[in-house]
């Protein structure tokens, strides 16, 4: 597939998905949203890839949605045209995410972020929500999923003052997993998808589910889906083969079955 807004490349078992407008800070227009959404469906229907890596350059993962590509649309428009629907897409695929961020992710670049499962920061990754600078809110779920990731008076400080936070900072407040220096990105990220990609597709799409439910229900109902996604396991080649070599104390030949 051609595609004009990022770089798309398989290595190993980790499909990685760069983002590349420089010219724009990799601020994300619709057809970077489709670009991105189409790779990471398409990488999510490949049983050779068990994880994906989504990064932009060094300078911005992205500065946020395409401001000048929104900047003339009514309310009629925004809503008529689901301007930033096929995001929904891309949150939904089933095989683990992890977003690799150096420099700027602003508005709708820290929303994509937090679409992702993982956030490896660089120690010059910068994260906010200043769309209140530009008399709107967050739109592509930053509202939602900050609270979840930092809690509210952190999210309530980020998204009413627009201030933009450090990696450090975004550590500490639970939104990034790790913080890495910038020239070790890359590599941290890459040993971290292989990792996570050489384990058994149906657990880790399993363990996604669960977590993704975790942040949608109550603990109870939580609960009861990881009993029956933890038992239906049970049924797979996979979890024999891996507690077989437990037993015989041997690495795992995942199937993926
Ligand atoms: C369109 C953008 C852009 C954006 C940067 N550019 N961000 N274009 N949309 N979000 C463009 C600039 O216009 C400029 O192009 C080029 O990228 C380089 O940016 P500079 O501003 O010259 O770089 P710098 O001085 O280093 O400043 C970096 C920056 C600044 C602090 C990140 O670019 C910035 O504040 N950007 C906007 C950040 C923002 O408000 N994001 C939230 C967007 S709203 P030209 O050709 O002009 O030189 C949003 C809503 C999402 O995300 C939710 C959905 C509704």
């Amino acid at each position: 597939t051609e595609y004009e807004t990022i770089l798309v490349e398989q290595r190993g078992r980790v499909g990685w998905i760069t983002l590349n407008r420089p010219q724009a800070l990799n601020a994300l227009n619709s057809q970077l949203a489709q670009e991105v959404t189409a790779a990471a469906v398409a990488f999510d229907t490949d049983e050779s890839v068990g994880a994906i890596v989504v990064t932009g350059s060094e300078k911005a993962f992205a500065a946020g949605a395409d401001i000048k590509e929104m900047e003339s649309m009514s309310a009629a428009e925004m809503r008529a045209t689901d301007h930033f629907g096929s995001w929904s897409d891309f949150a939904a695929v089933r095989t683990p995410v992890i977003a690799a961020v150096s420099g700027f992710a602003l508005g709708g670049g820290c929303e994509l972020a937090m679409m992702c499962d993982i956030i490896l920061a660089a120690d010059t990754a910068k994260f906010g929500q200043p769309e209140i600078n530009l008399g709107v809110i967050p739109g592509m779920g930053g509202t939602q999923r900050l609270i979840r990731a930092v809690g509210y008076y952190k999210a309530a400080e980020i998204i009413l003052s627009g201030r933009i936070m450090g990696a450090e900072e975004a550590e500490r407040a639970g939104l990034v997993s790790r913080v890495v220096p910038a020239s070790d990105l890359i590599t941290e990220a890459t040993t971290l998808a292989e990792t996570i990609a050489s384990k058994s597709l149906p657990s880790l799409y399993a363990a996604k589910a669960a977590l993704d439910a975790a942040m949608e229900t109550p603990l109870a109902e939580g609960l009861a889906h990881e009993k029956q996604a933890f038992a239906a396991l049970f049924d797979t080649v996979d979890q024999k083969e891996g507690m077989a070599a437990f037993r015989e104390k041997r690495s795992p030949n995942f199937i993926n079955q």
